[in-house]
């Protein structure tokens, strides 16, 4: 582990105060690469594993159109998983190594990708509250200090905003629709909710990681403070198409100008990043299926990258 000198440690200080991106080649303290590995190579398993949820629709949406946005949207998230893995892989870390942590149950992904999505009305709360929360996340995190996470996340938030807006359109059209279709959005608001508002992690005075994470600016904005961002502005887009936020304590606070809500179950949370979520196993059991069944074309890219055949 390189400890690093005085001329070295007051470079990377001075850069982080300047508000400078530290690149690759920068010397950093060794818990700064670690923080940055953990939480870029958990986003990236959070972007693949959250391909799965919503691959369960391909073959039952209810038109091509929507059959068509949905490959899309679930193409555009294995991108934004290389991404991340390519940003995580410059601290010094290989594919490898991230998939392996995860498969062993050392690395996180995200906890709303344990839930199932039970109807279609699932896949537009998914792209309008999921990714619509991603997209307050990563908005933000587009300003962390280190360059590739950064530069990632600009990319990535250009792609997000047609993932919410797709997924808002479903539900706003199944609010249009006859009673079972209202009812269907409705269920799947009341599902989605609560899991997507944890997504920004638990409360502020309960976050171990942020502390450091601030001091190195790698997170910019609190968790409580992205979470009511994204509820200040989602209960007016469910008050548009008619759904009800299922929260009854929730009301608009005069003197802040902000929501208010009830409790949120942060023992639910904990259990399902402890992994005793509704489909953690099955998330997991499929993630390390597939990851076997493709060592072969792993391996047959390999060998033809090493004998000179550049992939088409
Ligand atoms: N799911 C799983 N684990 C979570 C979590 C969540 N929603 N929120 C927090 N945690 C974990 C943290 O990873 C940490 O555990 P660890 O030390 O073992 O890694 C612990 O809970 C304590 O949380 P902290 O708040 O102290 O940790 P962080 O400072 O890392 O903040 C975070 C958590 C806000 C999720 C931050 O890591 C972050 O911004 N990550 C990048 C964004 C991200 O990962 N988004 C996931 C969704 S990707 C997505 O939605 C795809 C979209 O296209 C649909």
């Amino acid at each position: 582990m390189a400890v690093l000198t005085e001329a070295q440690t007051e470079f990377f200080e001075a850069k982080i105060a300047r508000d400078e991106k530290i690149e690759p080649r920068d010397p950093m303290p060794e818990g700064y690469r670690v923080h940055l590995i953990r939480q870029i190579s958990q986003h990236a398993h959070s972007e693949v594993i959250g391909m799965q949820p919503e691959g369960n629709w391909v073959t039952r949406a209810p038109s091509l159109r929507a059959k068509l946005i949905l490959l899309a949207k679930i193409q555009d998230e294995c991108g934004h998983g290389l991404y991340l893995y390519s940003a995580a892989e410059t601290l010094g870390i290989s594919r490898d190594e991230m998939l392996a942590q995860l498969h062993a149950g050392k690395a996180k992904y995200s906890s709303i990708f344990n839930y199932p999505t039970l109807t279609w009305a699932d896949i537009g709360a998914i792209g309008w509250l999921v990714d619509g929360a991603a997209i307050v996340n990563q908005v933000s995190l587009q300003r962390t200090s280190y360059g590739p996470y950064s530069r990632a996340m600009v990319r990535i938030c250009k792609e997000e905003s047609f993932h919410q807006r797709q997924g808002y359109e479903i539900m706003a059209q199944l609010m249009a629709g006859t009673r079972k279709q209202r009812a269907m959005a409705q269920d799947a608001m009341n599902r989605w909710w609560a899991p997507a508002l944890m997504m920004f992690g638990p409360p502020d005075n309960d976050s171990p990681r942020s502390h450091d994470a601030f001091n190195w600016k790698i997170k910019r904005e609190s968790n409580d403070t992205l979470r009511q961002r994204f509820i200040d502005k989602t209960v007016q887009q469910a008050e548009v198409i008619g759904l009800t936020i299922p929260d009854p304590d929730m009301k608009f606070n005069e003197a802040t100008k902000h929501y208010d809500i009830g409790p949120l179950n942060w023992k639910e949370f904990y259990e399902v990043i402890k992994g005793n979520g509704p489909c953690n196993r099955q998330r997991m059991d499929h993630h390390i299926q597939v990851h076997e069944d493709g060592a072969w074309v792993r391996e047959a890219a390999q060998k033809a990258m090493l004998n000179g055949h550049k992939p088409a």
